[in-house]
């Protein structure tokens, strides 16, 4: 396997980072997953966008041309030989003597991009069983929005989640509205099978998967409200899914050891995740 770091194609193995990384102290560092699926980047323009927007509201420079770094990422999936994969990419303010400031203007951006491919047994095997999540109380920063590095309230939860024989574990807010998943956005189907989803205005991250699904939904003809939901809506719900890159569409079939629906996925998860690759770029 191959990475590439900082202007170079090295051996996965001995790709590194140097220790004054402000991604290594500070989390000071965004970054981006995309799915690739038979060659295509999945939504690669929308993850593009939002990269940008990202290293914006960090006020962090691009680390090279979107061309270029377009271009590497090809290049890398190229090398590791994915066709049905991921790969997932980092800038950070590059590397500067600790400081909580930012570092001198010169300071060039670190950039690192990986790609490995999926495990297709396991993705088939969360489709057709379901995948059981757990709510923890939101604690994270307000601007969950930004697709920063800093994750260590989400990898405790994603932990806590697994403890309790769960894949998932969903943040919810004071009022005890659903906000999202440690790494995915979460939908409900209600009763009349319209679907519904957090305002990504209000304390989650705009998923690109989220985006599109909307979109593939209203080819299917479904209604879509972008609404906030209570914990005792989603446990009431048809359906519930969550959505990422990673995943595209897995249908949750219990939340906190409680039965959604009949305890099996549902078929309007299912209908989107079949369309979705229709529509997705
Ligand atoms: N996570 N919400 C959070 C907190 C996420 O971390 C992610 C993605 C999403 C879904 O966004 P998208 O559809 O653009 O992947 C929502 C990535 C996959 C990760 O951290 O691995």
């Amino acid at each position: 396997r191959f990475a590439y770091v900082n202007g170079s194609y090295v051996r996965h193995q001995e790709a590194a980072v140097h220790v004054e990384d402000r991604g290594y102290q500070f989390a000071d560092g965004v970054y981006e997953v995309c799915e690739v699926r038979h060659g295509f980047i999945v939504d690669l323009r929308r993850h593009m966008d939002r990269l940008d927007r990202s290293l914006n509201e960090l006020r962090i420079a691009w680390p090279m041309s979107r061309m270029a770094l377009v271009q590497v990422i090809r290049e890398v999936l190229r090398r590791n030989r994915v066709r049905n994969g991921l790969f997932y990419l980092q800038v950070t303010r590059g590397v500067a003597r600790r400081d909580h400031v930012f570092p001198a203007k010169d300071t060039p951006p670190s950039i690192v991009v990986t790609a490995k491919r999926t495990d297709a047994a396991a993705i088939a095997r969360k489709n057709a069983e379901g995948i059981s999540a757990i709510t923890v109380p939101e604690n994270r920063w307000d601007r969950v929005d930004i697709k920063t590095v800093g994750l260590l309230p989400n990898v405790l939860a994603r932990q806590r989640a697994r403890e309790q024989g769960s894949q998932e574990a969903i943040f919810v807010d004071a009022d005890g509205m659903v906000k999202e998943g440690a790494a995915t956005n979460v939908w409900i189907v209600d009763g009349e099978g319209s679907l519904r989803t957090r305002p990504a205005e209000h304390g989650i991250l705009r998923g690109i998967t989220r985006t599109t699904l909307m979109e593939v939904a209203k080819t299917l003809g479904l209604k879509v409200e972008e609404r906030a939901f209570s914990v005792e809506e989603m446990l009431a719900a048809r359906e519930v899914f969550i959505t990422a890159a990673t995943s595209i569409c897995f249908p949750v079939v219990a939340v906190d050891g409680r039965s959604i629906g009949n305890g099996h996925p549902g078929n309007i998860a299912q209908n989107i995740r079949d369309a979705f690759f229709a529509v997705a770029e």
